[in-house]
């Protein structure tokens, strides 16, 4: 990396207000902001109590240690309580808490009284096969509600849970068990996928066959699509309706300590092997519950929630598990794609439930932008008042297609940025507070501490960019990576001193907003100037043909590296002259940006190489535009993919 800052071109200028009924109504004001900079550790240990302790913490943070953070130490808490039984308990029993709506068109309500028998049979159960506090359960399952009630089934025990993502492969699979040295595997026979039913049972029958599994005594296997046929290893596998369906509805949550651990869960990063992130329970329940409370203005006994992500992201623990259910939500889980059986599916859910909050990935925003706007147009999404993203940096035009075309261009759009390690969401605008600015995630929530240094870790001045940093420790932090505290150091705490480095690079407005510009990996070194691969994308993706677009920098002889964009046109716009197009978009780009920013060569395509949480690999990309071997394709949703693209080739090389 130079030491020139990253460039920063992109100007954009449209704002939104909040609606005024939403802002007067709002959970959330501006006094948070105030009162988390006047004291901000007792702004989060105001918060802690949002939960429900049985024995209140008295220490906020304990960072004597540092990069080793504790959060409300000497408290102690059951997490699956505070998700499940104390609503019961406040007389919300018969509240819907699930809302399943499986891809076969299968549905399920489930309350939270229901959810509590649930919960307590399958923590009956695995206390049965012999898990204990502290012993690790993978989960390898589809989006059905065993999932969720399988993961605070394991938090009720103080078991942490370890979800293992139903699209990896038995290899991924085995690498996770053996790492976290897992000792019961909760899956299913299979699940629904593009109206197809998939196995998922086999892959955990060979995961099983890889050393270093041994220490799996029991797989707990869900019936989801009635396989036949399936192999069955007497005295390891049982069945979820044989075991769980005969335990007593009755259990009694033992406290946990606050930093007993809750979760891992693997990202699986550029090189080398996947990190197990460990999450704690009491700092963790207590960012996300906030959060949730606070960024999507939740209001439990009238909103209906959708987190479309899968449970096996941290988006799904985050925001379909403990942060709706500890605030005593109503949510819909959804189980399948959204275009089966047709494009306008997500619609229907919403148009069907009701649904007031949605939050989803700017990829499930660009393919509905590129599928069209009268698909959305075709549904009744009036009762949507909150629009959120998160995953990837949302370009400004994507951005407004979703206030447009799915908001009515009345709700709020917030872009909410965090990691699988931050645990929650960090830096986003407020609904009834912030206006808002099309493709910037804005500012850190209160109580939150973010900033934006260059290489010498400098904060950069207004208007300038650079890499974004945490400055302070927060409750959903993650503690370490699973049995490797150095490597925890070494990642994200030895790049500036004493500092959490993102991995992102990022840039403040001249109003000191934060802008994300896609991991620093991704930065672009052209005739000496840094370009984020985010804003030339956000400027393609700004042009009335293209839906979606992905920027590489390619070795290149005369200015080091050279802009070859990727991109696919919006339904209607292929089939034209692609040398005109071509023209076309690169003098756009040069308006939108500058004429540094052109990209030397556009190549339209039909589909871009994407990992299984919709992240579009540029690495693979970069392999194409310097014509090499592809590297590692194994973590693509759709291999073929490549295939497809470099068949477009010849004529780029
Ligand atoms: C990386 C973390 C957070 C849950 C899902 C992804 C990128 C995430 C945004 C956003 C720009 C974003 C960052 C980050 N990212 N949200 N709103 N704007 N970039 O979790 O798989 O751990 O990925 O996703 O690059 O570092 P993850």
């Amino acid at each position: 990396m130079s030491n020139e800052s990253l460039a920063n071109l992109l100007k954009e200028e449209r704002r939104f207000a909040p609606p005024a009924v939403l802002a007067a109504e709002a959970n959330v004001t501006a006094q948070a902001y105030e009162q988390a900079k006047a004291d901000r550790l007792g702004f989060w240990a105001e918060q802690a109590r949002r939960l429900s302790w049985e024995t209140e913490p008295t220490e906020t943070l304990d960072w004597s240690n540092p990069p080793f953070a504790k959060w409300f130490a000497d408290g102690r808490l059951n997490v699956a309580y505070n998700c499940v039984d104390r609503h019961v308990e406040n007389g919300l029993g018969e509240r819907v808490a699930l809302y399943f709506e499986g891809e076969p068109g299968d549905t399920r309500a489930i309350t939270y009284a229901e959810l509590q028998r649930e919960v307590s049979k399958a923590a009956n159960a695995l206390t049965e096969l012999g898990v204990r506090a502290g012993d690790r359960v993978a989960i390898y399952l589809p989006m059905i509600p065993e999932a969720v009630v399988s993961m605070l089934a394991c938090a009720r025990i103080g078991a942490p849970h370890s979800l293992v993502f139903g699209g990896f492969s038995a290899d991924a699979l085995a690498t996770r068990i053996v790492d976290a040295d897992a000792r019961v595997v909760i899956t299913a026979d299979g699940g629904y996928r593009r109206g197809k039913a998939s196995l998922l049972k086999p892959a955990v029958d060979e995961a099983l066959t890889r050393p270093g599994t041994e220490n799996v005594r029991s797989v707990l296997v869900v019936r989801r699509t009635g396989q036949e046929d399936l192999a069955w290893t007497e005295g390891r596998d049982v069945w979820w309706h044989d075991l769980v369906e005969r335990q007593s509805d009755q259990h009694t949550p033992e406290a946990f300590d606050a930093e007993h651990p809750l979760f891992i869960l693997y990202t699986s990063g550029t090189t080398g092997k996947p990190k197990g992130i460990l999450h704690t329970s009491g700092g963790y329940l207590t960012q996300i519950s906030y959060t949730h409370h606070a960024v999507f203005d939740l209001k439990p006994e009238s909103d209906v929630f959708w987190c479309t992500a899968d449970v096996g992201w941290v988006t799904g623990h985050s925001y379909i598990v403990y942060g709706p259910l500890s605030n005593g939500a109503t949510e819909v889980l959804y189980e399948g794609t959204p275009d089966t059986p047709h494009q306008g599916r997500w619609w229907e859910i919403v148009q069907k439930y009701g649904v007031t909050v949605l939050y989803t990935a700017p990829t499930a925003i660009r393919a509905a932008m590129k599928w069209g706007d009268d698909i959305p147009a075709k549904f009744d999404l009036s009762s949507l008042r909150i629009l959120g993203s998160v995953g990837e940096p949302i370009n400004p035009e994507a951005w407004v297609w979703y206030r447009k075309h799915i908001g009515a261009d009345r709700t709020p759009v917030v872009d909410t940025w965090w990691q699988t390690e931050t645990g929650g969401i960090m830096i986003s605008p407020l609904p009834g507070v912030t206006e808002t600015k099309p493709g910037s995630a804005q500012v850190p929530l209160p109580g939150i501490a973010a900033t934006v240094v260059d290489d010498e870790a400098r904060e950069v001045p207004d208007g300038h960019g650079g890499y974004l940093v945490l400055t302070e420790p927060w409750p959903s932090m993650l503690r370490t990576i699973w049995g490797d505290d150095q490597r925890y150091r070494d990642t994200y705490w030895s790049r500036f001193e004493g500092r959490y480095f993102a991995g992102d690079g990022a840039k403040k407005d001249d109003d000191g907003d934060i802008w994300l510009l896609g991991r620093v990996d991704d930065v672009m070194l052209v005739s000496g100037h840094n370009i984020s691969t985010t804003e030339v994308e956000s400027a393609l993706v700004s042009h009335p043909k293209v839906a979606e677009a992905a920027v590489v920098g390619a070795t290149d002889p005369q200015t080091t590296q050279a802009i070859c964009a990727f991109v696919i046109l919006r339904s209607g716009a292929a089939g034209g002259d692609e040398q005109s197009l071509a023209e076309e978009l690169r003098a756009h780009v040069a308006k939108q940006l500058g004429p540094i920013a052109k990209p030397k060569r556009i190549l339209p395509v039909a589909e871009l190489p994407k990992t299984r949480s919709g992240k579009i690999m540029r690495r693979l990309l970069r392999d194409v535009a310097e014509n090499r071997t592809l590297g590692d394709v194994t973590t693509l949703t759709d291999s073929s993919v490549m295939d497809l693209i470099q068949a477009k080739l010849p004529s780029a090389s």
